[in-house]
This record gives structure tokens, C-alpha cells and sequence, in this order.
């Protein structure tokens, strides 16, 4: 099968490494033997104020249901992605900042740079009264300022709760309540692709719908004309008063860090709690063995800071392991195909870190974009949030990497904090498509669906069965929700919502969801936030979504929708219809195909069988299997005459 052919780790890789596949061997083992001896010694990386002298304290039973790390362990995690580094390498880039616009100068903070930034930002939030525990809400696009927000919370205590700045109003508002935040640190707009996105008026539009919010601290990046009303405060005018000296304030292992929405098959967006300690580690040791960090390389993560990747890839991870680490404000295909390379030449860039669908995109256009440029300074390639084909994963090697460069295929979940299944550059021989093994300390075992254990090379549900520093502690006011999302499935494991193949070689392919989540373009949907935006709408009756097959994105969005009775269905009733979701919840959740359907099929219970609707929506009418059960077989023929496409 091609798709099983190998590519070995390349010699020059294997010999300078900082982990080869013996010592990767060694690692898995010995944290296998005794996880809190090799958990302690890890957590050496971090500089704690108080060391822990317990690693995990931990059970996923009902009955004992809690998740630890360090629980005695005392740190601040700005000072260890900033402080600790002063003294080596205080004139070392931290971060470098390349502008949507490519005629516009790059901008570049030293790490000495960063703490004065970040010192000043947490000492405006002090003066407008935010402390420890609060919840700072970020609505920002990819600036510097946003990286210094994350970090000032962080150095003050407080939770901050970023919302991807291509969110709706209503979708920002859902998130401020939820998390009953004070205050939105937002921008006047953003850009991206050249194109703006109105921020500020975003957030007027969401205070409308969140009592909670009583503070805007808005930051000058376009010089937009916005309207400051009396909750509004410019951040440059704010900055101006104070000074840049703040102390770190001392946090416990398990204080939280921070809260982010994803999205899962049932209900709202939940909010995914993560910690200090744990959480800090897990950035900083996954990124130092998946990526092979050196802090003379420059480290791009193309993520937006909106969703985990850029959570622990852009900012906690490089920063905490004195990297320097590359934001970038646009998109990887504008002005045209080869801006991401010609980034990658203007800034030496070592490790580009990017999504399939990214990589799908750039594709299509050919190889010429690619060859303009050199890209002599790559060395490691990584991609993040969905399956790669292996066409897009050989071209990826061969094109963009000219076969030099390993790609590191890291499998993981907002909810997992960092990479659990991935390569180490130095150590794992590729398989195009797999994200091959367990990294040190991560336990993934395959159950079928009446939760066997599943032995050997097979295809099953993927479940971790021990817990791990990074793991996501809680649903943010909802304890109940976690437990019983995550660990009531499989009793006594945390299922991880993907299906999964092991082969002969141990080797772990993930296949996607087995929920009713869809993964668009790399970025999390749940089909019950899209049918509740269309059924919002005053001429929709119900809505059942699905994903489908398409060639970029990897999903696309197919909506079944009933209308009222008296309203007919129309191209422009699609059209409205689309742009609907757009304004409830956001451009990504945009449906690519809407069917209308004078009835959907449902068993004689009233529940939608979705797995007819999917088959449909793959164009698979052939194989729809049994049909009998339904209320009404007959709507099963119109949907079938009526697929779109
Ligand atoms: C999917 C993103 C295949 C998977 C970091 C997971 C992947 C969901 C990969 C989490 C990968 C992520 N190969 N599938 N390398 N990485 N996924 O929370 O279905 O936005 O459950 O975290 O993305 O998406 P999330």
C-alpha cells in the first residue's frame, strides 16, 4: 500500500536529535514504570517558586473522580515563558511579528522587550481592578499585544478566555456570560488577507446580549474611526500611566491558567479549563521533543491564537522554552500562493508548523509558488488538526520540503493541552497520514464500540488511559459535564471522541470523529450549534447537519432543512440562509450545501437517523442500509432525488 511506505528518519536527523529512537524507547519506558519519578524530574524544565513533591493524583472513576499535578508545586507562568530567561538571553527575540501587509516593516521583541510589554499590560488590568481569578475575555487578532494579554493574565492571576476573532457577536457573548467575565480586551479592527474585521464593533454588538461585561480595553491597530462609549478605555492611553515593573503573582500547580470554548457533539460550547503547572509543562516538553527545540531557531506556528494550537504553539511552548517564536497577522495564501514561503525566507524560519487544509489549499495552485522561493533555512515541518492525505503529506515533504525535513503529524485536543500521538524528527520513522506513537507518557488504547479492549493491529474507538499533565481539568461551572462527557463512555477512560487504526508497526491513524462533531478546515464544529443557529431563523422548522467530503477543507458543512409550512424553498432563501449562520455564530461555520427537505428521516421515537442524512450528504445512495426502521421510509427517496451538489 503506498500509503504504508516508510520514510526514515534522515541521517543527519538521527545523529544530532536531542532524542534518537533509542532514547525515545528509554523515555517511553521510564515513564511507563514510574510516572511521578520521570513526571518530578520533567518538571524541572519550569522554575517553581515552590517545587511539587507530588507528581499525578488522579482517578477517572466516578466514585474518585478528581485530576492533579503537582498539586504542591508553587509558579508563575509568565515568569517562566519570561523572567528565567533574562539573564541568557535577555536580548534574544522572543518574538517576531510578521504584518498581513508584506510591504509593512516586521516587528521583533526581545525577551527583555517582552517583559516590560507584558509588565505594563498586567499592570493596566491591575488599575482596572481585575485580580487574581477574574476572567479577561481576549477578542484580538494575530498582534503582539495579543501574546502580551495571555501572559499579563497570566502574571496577575487572572483566567483569560480567548474567542477566535472571526466569532460572531452573539457567539463573543455566549462566551463573556458564560465564564461571567468583566472585561474584553479587544482591538478598533483587525486585519487579515486585507481584508478588515470589525472588532470593536463586534464587541458593542455582544455587550448588548452580556450583562456581565463592564470593561473595554481597546487596542489602536488600524486606526479605525470606532465609537468609545463609557465602558471603553484605549489601551495606549492606560499604558501610558503606569508602570511596566509587575510582579509575578505566585500561583498554585492547580490554580486555573485558562479557559477555551470548543465545540462538542451535544448543547453550547464548553469551556475547557486547563491549569499552571501542568498545563505549562505539557507546552513546554511537548514542544521541546516533538519540535527539537533550539533556541537559535525561529519557530513558526502559522495557528491563530483563537484555538489550542496557538494557545500552546504560538505562545506558551516556545516562550517557556526560550524559543523565538513567529506571529503571523494574515493568511498563508494572501497577497497569493507563496506568501507563507516568502515568510519563511524573510525570517530564516527553521519549523513550520501549519493545518492540512492550509496545505490543501496551497496545493491546488501547483508548485510554482513554492519554488519562487528558497527555503533553504527549513528544516522541520509539522502539521495539527485533522488527518493529512497523503497526497497533501507528499507534496508537503517533497515540494515544500524538498525531502529534507521531517513532518511531525501532531495528534491532539483542545482538551488534551498539547500533542499526545506524534514523531519525534529524530526518532520515529513517517508513515504518510499517521501521527504515528504515543509520545513519553501518553497511554492511548483502541476499545471497539461495547468498550472491549482492541489488541494488535485494528481499527477502534481512541482512548488514553492515564491521566497526564496537560489534561484539561474541568468544564468551566460544569464539573457534571466533563465527567460526563469525557469518562462515561468508556468507564474508568477518558475518550478522546476520534476513531482510530493501529497497524502491524504500532502505528496510530487517526480516522476522525466518531461524534457528531465535524472538523472544518482544522477547526472544531459541532453539528447541534449549527442547527440551532438555522432553526433560529423564523422560516426554518428543523435542521439536521451533517458533514461532507470536500477537497480543501477537509468537511464541509451539509444542512437538511424544513421549512414552515407555506414557505417555499428558493436560491435565494439558500443564500439567506447561509448568511444567517454567518452572522449567529461565524464565516467557519458557514454551510457549503443546503437541502431542503420536506421531512427528515426519523425512527418511529422522533429521532433523526443521522447516519442516512451522512451517507446522503457523502453521495453514498447506494449503500444506505436499512431503511425499514423509519417512520416513514418515503422521505428517504426525496432526499435522495434532491441531493445538492
Ligand atoms: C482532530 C486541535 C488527525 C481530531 C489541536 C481531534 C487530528 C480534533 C489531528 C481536536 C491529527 C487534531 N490527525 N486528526 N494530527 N489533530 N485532529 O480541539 O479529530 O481544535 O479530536 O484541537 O481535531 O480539535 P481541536
Amino acid at each position: 500500500m503506498a500509503e504504508q511506505q516508510l520514510y526514515a528518519v534522515p541521517e543527519h536527523w538521527a545523529a544530532n536529535a536531542k532524542v534518537d529512537r533509542d532514547a525515545y524507547e528509554a523515555l517511553y519506558a521510564a515513564a511507563a514504570a514510574d510516572p511521578d519519578a520521570f513526571w518530578l524530574e520533567e518538571a524541572k524544565r519550569l522554575d517553581w517558586i515552590k517545587a511539587p513533591t507530588v507528581a499525578g493524583d488522579w482517578s477517572f472513576d466516578e466514585d474518585d473522580f478528581h485530576i492533579q499535578w503537582f498539586k504542591d508545586g508553587v509558579l508563575n507562568v509568565s515568569a517562566n515563558c519570561i523572567d528565567r530567561h533574562l539573564p541568557e538571553r535577555g536580548d534574544q527575540v522572543a518574538i517576531i511579528w510578521e504584518p498581513d501587509v508584506p510591504e509593512e516593516e516586521p516587528r521583533r521583541f526581545t525577551y527583555r522587550q517582552v517583559h516590560e510589554e507584558v509588565g505594563r499590560f498586567a499592570n493596566v488590568l491591575k488599575a482596572q481592578g481585575v485580580r487574581k481569578g477574574d476572567r479577561v475575555t481576549v477578542y484580538l487578532p494575530m498582534i503582539p499585544e495579543a501574546a502580551f494579554a495571555l501572559l499579563a493574565c497570566a502574571r496577575i492571576g487572572a483566567i483569560h478566555s480567548v474567542v477566535f476573532g472571526g466569532f460572531s457577536p452573539d457567539a463573543l457573548a455566549g462566551r463573556i456570560q458564560d465564564c461571567d467575565s468583566k472585561l474584553v480586551i479587544t482591538a478598533d479592527a483587525g486585519r487579515r488577507g486585507g481584508k478588515r474585521i470589525a472588532l470593536k464593533a463586534n464587541v458593542d454588538a455582544a455587550a448588548a446580549r452580556a450583562p456581565s461585561l463592564e470593561r473595554v480595553i481597546v487596542i489602536k491597530v488600524t486606526g479605525d474611526d470606532v465609537p468609545m462609549h463609557d465602558r471603553d478605555i484605549w489601551y495606549h492611553e492606560a499604558a501610558a500611566e503606569v508602570s511596566s515593573e509587575c510582579a509575578p503573582e505566585p500561583m498554585n500547580a492547580e490554580d486555573p491558567l485558562f479557559i477555551l470554548y470548543t465545540s462538542g457533539s451535544t448543547g453550547k460550547p464548553k469551556g475547557v479549563l486547563h491549569t499552571t503547572g501542568g498545563y505549562l509543562l505539557w507546552a513546554s516538553y511537548t514542544h521541546d521533543l516533538v519540535f527539537d527545540h533550539r533556541p537559535e531557531n525561529v519557530f513558526w506556528c502559522a495557528a491563530d491564537i483563537g484555538w489550542v494550537t496557538g494557545h500552546t504553539y504560538v505562545v506558551y511552548g516556545p516562550l517557556a522554552n526560550g524559543a523565538t517564536t513567529l506571529m503571523y497577522e494574515g493568511l498563508p495564501n494572501w497577497p497569493d500562493a507563496s506568501r507563507i514561503w516568502q515568510v519563511v525566507d524573510r525570517h530564516q524560519v527553521h519549523t513550520v508548523f501549519t493545518a492540512p487544509t492550509a496545505l490543501r489549499s496551497l496545493m491546488k495552485e501547483g508548485d510554482a509558488p513554492v519554488k519562487a522561493t528558497s527555503r533553504a533555512s527549513l528544516r522541520l515541518l509539522g502539521t495539527v488538526g485533522e488527518p493529512i492525505n497523503p497526497e497533501a503529506w507528499r507534496w508537503y515533504h517533497q515540494v515544500v520540503g524538498e525531502g529534507r525535513s521531517p513532518i511531525v503529524d501532531t495528534w491532539w485536543q483542545t482538551e488534551t493541552g498539547g500533542a499526545l500521538i506524534a514523531p519525534l524528527p529524530g526518532a520515529t520513522d513517517l508513515k504518510p497520514g499517521s501521527a504515528t506513537k504515543p509520545l513519553p507518557g501518553v497511554h492511548p488504547q483502541l476499545v471497539d464500540e461495547a468498550g472491549e479492549v482492541l489488541d494488535g493491529a485494528v481499527s477502534g474507538n481512541l482512548c488514553i488511559t492515564a491521566s497526564w499533565p496537560g489534561q484539561m481539568r474541568t468544564v468551566w461551572g460544569d464539573h457534571e459535564r466533563f465527567f460526563q462527557t469525557y469518562f462515561t463512555t468508556y468507564r474508568g477512560k477518558y475518550f478522546t471522541g476520534d476513531g482510530c487504526r493501529r497497524d502491524e508497526h504500532g502505528y496510530y491513524w487517526i480516522t476522525g470523529r466518531v461524534d457528531d462533531v465535524l472538523n472544518v478546515s482544522g477547526h472544531r464544529m459541532g453539528t447541534a450549534e449549527v442547527e440551532s443557529a438555522l432553526v433560529l431563523h423564523p422560516k426554518v422548522a428543523e435542521a439536521a447537519v451533517v458533514g461532507m467530503p470536500h477537497d480543501v477543507k477537509g468537511q464541509g458543512i451539509y444542512a437538511y432543512v424544513t421549512l414552515n409550512s407555506g414557505e417555499e424553498p428558493s436560491e435565494d432563501l439558500t443564500a439567506t440562509l447561509r448568511a444567517w449562520v454567518r452572522k449567529e455564530i461565524g464565516p467557519i461555520a458557514t454551510p457549503d450545501a443546503i437541502q431542503f427537505a420536506p421531512g427528515l428521516p426519523k425512527t418511529r421515537s422522533g429521532k433523526i437517523m443521522r447516519r442516512i442524512l451522512r451517507k446522503i450528504a457523502e453521495g453514498e445512495v447506494d449503500s444506505l442500509g436499512d431503511t425499514s426502521t423509519l417512520a416513514d421510509p418515503a422521505v428517504v427517496d426525496d432526499l435522495v432525488a434532491n441531493r445538492q451538489r
